[in-house]
Parts: C-alpha cells; structure tokens; sequence
C-alpha cells in the first residue's frame, strides 16, 4: 500500500513497479495526489485536506474496555480525511469524498468453509450479537504512519463462536465486497480485487482482535470500512480489513491480497515489529499523523505483552 511514503523516499522507490506503473494510470488528474508525489510532502499537510465527515448515528450504551490506551486520541477528522482504501482510490485523501454515499445497508456477510453453522447473516444481526465496547488502539500503518483510533465493536471471537469451527479449520479468511460500480478504485487492476486477508485461528480468537462497526461514539465512517471490518492492533493497518462481506473458515494459509502483490515485502503474518525492516525502508520508527517527528515503533505495536505467545518459536524474520 505504499503509495504515499516516507517523505524522504520517491513514489517509484516505494512502489512494487506493477504497482506503481497502474497507479500512474489511476492518478491522472489527481491533482492533490499528484502534488504530494512530486513533493513527497504527503505526511505532512500540503494543503488542508477535504474535510468530509458526515454525521453518522451514535451507538449508544458502549462500555470502555480495559484494553484501551491512555495515549491521545488522533483527531476525527485526520483518521476520517487520511485513508487507504485503495477499492475507492490511491490517494489517501480521497476515500472520504468517493465514499460519501457508500450503500452500508442491507449488508449480508456469508459465512463458510470449515464450520458447523454455515449462514449467511445481515449485519445489524451481526452488531447485536454483543454489547458494544470501545477500544482505543493504536494503528500503524506498515508504510510508517500511526494512529490512535477509538473503535468501537466487540471481540471477533464473538461471531467466530457462533459460527461453530470444525477443528480442522486453522485459518480464517476475510473477503472484502467487490463493488465497481460504487468502488472506482477496482475499475483499475491496481491490486487483485475483492481484498482478502486472513489471520490464523488463534490470532482471531484472541480478546484483542476486534470486530468493529463503529468509531468516536459513531457508527464507522465508509472511508474507514462501514459497515463491518476488523481491527487487530498488533498488526499492520493492511491486515484490518474494511467492508467485510464474507468469512471463511480454512485449513489452508489464506492467500492475502498484499501477499499476493508482492510477497517479498508483504507476509501473511504482518505483526508490527521494529526490527523487520520492509525491504525497501525501515520500520524502526513512525509519524503519528498530526506530528512533526517520529517516534520509535514498539514491538507488537506495544501489544507484545498480550500477543508474543502466540509466536513462540516462530522465527519473525522469516514468518514477517
Ligand atoms: N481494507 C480494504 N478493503 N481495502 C484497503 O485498501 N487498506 C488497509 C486496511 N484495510 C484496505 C483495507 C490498510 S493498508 C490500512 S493502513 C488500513 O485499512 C487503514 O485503515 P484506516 O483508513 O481506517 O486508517
């Protein structure tokens, strides 16, 4: 998802060259984009960014979760004007107007493979099947920017549970909506659509992994995934993926989209962690949108109390 970059680092630079060639097709005429690539200034404000931020509903009685951080909160308007969406655009500033009038509803997400309840269920079914929590995570992106984001959902284990895995299901596998016609962006084969990732069973089910529906008290803005995506905090932003329609359960490593466009740089397991460089830029430190300097990235994005279990004995260089 290297499209805006590190500043000091030329788009071509960033880009797998596939990549980069179709997306030089997909920013014609994209003159903000256009700016920003020239300038490399894309973490920083070249000019106030659109701010657009409908009014969404409120969610009501949402308990606060014990697994929030006290870290300040990025503002609305930075985590709603600032995205990779890349099924609407490239450009991270776009999502929010090219989103705007997004259908969430009615939304239907199948669930398959290796479970005892095979079901197809309408979201709202899906959103009231537990209390609503709010949990503040922090989300670093794997191109080197971060933010602190108040979700709001409920742990995936939940929909998991109902869902009844066979034992022989090891993996789980997320299917974004394809969509062209509301999507420009998979009018373009900038990357294989629809969007998959996937998490291994244990990592699906742990408490942290979040099933979200919503944001600052709000149901979820389009541009950050409405109706339904997954957040898991200790991973690069690419594995939260947005606008789920389908859950499928597997016995096989599910094929995930940015592995698949360029495996040398993408893994399936993407946890954060400082000292796995991407192989073209280091992933030791990262800018907090809306700050000037860097901070150095914690491993496990700060969750390694919680989550470095679940790799004992994995070698991390290798299963990055
Ligand atoms: N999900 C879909 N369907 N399509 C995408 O392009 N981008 C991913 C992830 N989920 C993406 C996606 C990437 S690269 C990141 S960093 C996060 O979404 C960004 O989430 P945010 O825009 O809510 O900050």
């Amino acid at each position: 998802m290297l499209i805006k970059k590190p500043t000091d680092i030329a788009s071509s630079e960033v880009t797998p060259k596939q990549l980069y060639v179709n997306r030089r097709k997909f920013l014609v005429g994209a003159a903000v984009a256009g700016a920003a690539a020239a300038t490399g200034l894309s973490l920083r404000r070249i000019a106030s960014p659109p701010t657009v931020a409908e009014a969404k509903a409120k969610i009501d009685n949402v308990r606060k979760s014990s697994f929030s951080t006290s870290e300040t909160i990025t503002p609305f308007k930075d985590v709603t004007n600032y995205n990779n969406y890349y099924e609407f655009s490239t450009d991270k500033y776009e999502p929010a107007g090219l989103a705007k009038d997004f259908k969430t509803r009615p939304w239907a997400v199948t669930i398959e493979g290796l479970v005892k309840n095979k079901q197809t269920l309408d979201v709202d079914s899906i959103i009231k099947l537990a209390a609503p929590e709010e949990r503040i995570y922090r989300h670093r992106c794997v191109e080197g920017w971060s933010i602190v984001v108040p979700w709001i959902g409920f742990p995936l284990s939940v929909l998991i549970n109902k869902a009844e895995p066979l034992t022989k299901a090891k993996f789980v596998e997320f299917t974004t909506i394809y969509d062209p016609k509301q999507m420009p962006g998979q009018k373009v084969a900038v990357l294989e659509w629809p969007y998959v990732e996937g998490l291994r069973m244990d990592e699906a089910m742990h408490p942290l992994a979040l099933l979200c529906f919503g944001m600052y008290g709000e149901v979820l803005a389009n541009q950050d995934g409405a109706p339904l995506r997954i957040v898991i905090p200790w991973k690069y932003g690419f594995k939260s993926a947005k606008a789920i329609v389908k859950i499928r359960f597997t016995d096989k490593q599910p094929v995930n989209t940015w592995n698949k466009a360029a495996p040398s740089e993408y893994g399936f397991y993407s946890n954060v962690n400082p000292n796995v460089d991407h192989p073209r830029w280091s992933q030791a430190r990262e800018r907090r949108l809306g700050e000037f300097s860097k901070r150095p990235t914690l491993m496990f994005n700060g969750y390694a109390e919680q989550v470095a279990s679940l790799y004992a004995g994995m070698d991390l260089r290798k299963d990055f």
